[in-house]
């Protein structure tokens, strides 16, 4: 019989300022402790409301030994690079960044039709190995993300299996799960997952009821909007009573190793933070 990963933490998102003033819900950060290992950051954007005023963006900045994956629900993200990719992160779509060595990049918000703008940054940790490869690119469409249906859930897989159907996003050293779930209320969801990887649940419509320890198992239910990390098991179990839920699910392999975070670099020593810093002033940092 499978094992239920329980609920160990809620975290409810703080507002952070970041970029050139761009308010924020974000969950996690990065810290040495690593706790959250594979997976470093999750920001939370959202306008919409009309009048808040004039869109503020990320201006051009870098980044080294992370992936940043955004994936937006409505309006969209244009990005530009310093290695002169560019593009527009639509509605429904996911850009997967490895940043390898070095990118630097611009990324600057806009407005659907309807005056919205809502989307998720999640950073995922490279492993040692990995941190000074070359950046590379993973931009996936909403028609190219599989969704399935079944007995009142829908589940977009970006990462990861789902009954069968695979997510387009693969080779990723974290090996992730990355899945955005809609459940109907008085809907089961299950999922097997490695009992090795660290999971987390990002609920931002609605509530949901994360398995409870045996023999009660009653449950804990978690509102929107809340992140929840998910204890030792092998298989994530989720239920719906009289709400419906959305929630992100993530989870991937720990690698175990130190980190040390300087903003956007997330190195495994001073000195390669130190080497990153240098590499901007002398203008050796991206390569192509
Ligand atoms: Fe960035």
């Amino acid at each position: 019989m499978n094992k239920p990963r329980t609920i160990t933490q809620i975290i409810e998102p703080e507002y952070v300022i970041e970029g050139a003033g761009v308010r924020l819900r974000r969950s996690i950060a990065p810290r040495v402790s690593n706790t959250y290992d594979p997976f470093l950051l999750f920001d939370h954007f959202a306008f919409n409301d009309p009048v808040e005023g004039p869109i503020r963006g990320f201006p051009m900045h870098p980044h080294r030994g992370i992936e940043t994956v955004t994936y937006m629900l409505e309006g969209s993200v244009n990005h530009r690079d310093s290695l002169g990719n560019s593009g527009l992160i639509g509605p429904g779509d996911v850009q997967w960044m490895t940043s390898g060595r070095g990118i630097l990049h611009e990324e600057m918000p806009r407005r659907g039709p309807d005056g919205k703008i809502y989307g998720f940054q999640l950073w995922v940790n490279l492993p040692a190995r990995l941190k000074m490869i070359q950046p590379r690119y993973q931009e996936v469409k909403e028609s190219s993300i599989p969704t399935l249906k079944k007995d009142g859930a829908s589940i977009r897989v970006v990462a990861g299996s789902y009954f069968g159907q695979t997510g387009p996003v693969t080779d990723i050293a974290a090996s992730p799960v990355y899945m955005d779930v809609s459940l109907d209320p008085d809907v089961k969801f299950s999922l097997p997952i490695p009992a090795s990887h660290t999971s987390l649940a990002y609920v931002f419509e609605g509530e949901a009821v994360f398995a409870g320890d045996p023999p009660a198992n009653e449950g804990v239910t978690v509102a929107s909007v809340r992140m929840v990390r998910l204890g030792d098991g092998d298989e994530i179990q989720v239920r719906t009573e009289n709400h419906s839920v959305r929630f992100m699910l993530f989870s991937g392999e720990p690698f175990g190793e130190p980190i040390v975070p300087f903003g956007p670099f997330v190195m495994n020593s001073r000195e390669e933070i130190e080497q990153a810093l240098a590499d901007l002033r002398n203008g050796t940092f991206v390569t192509s």
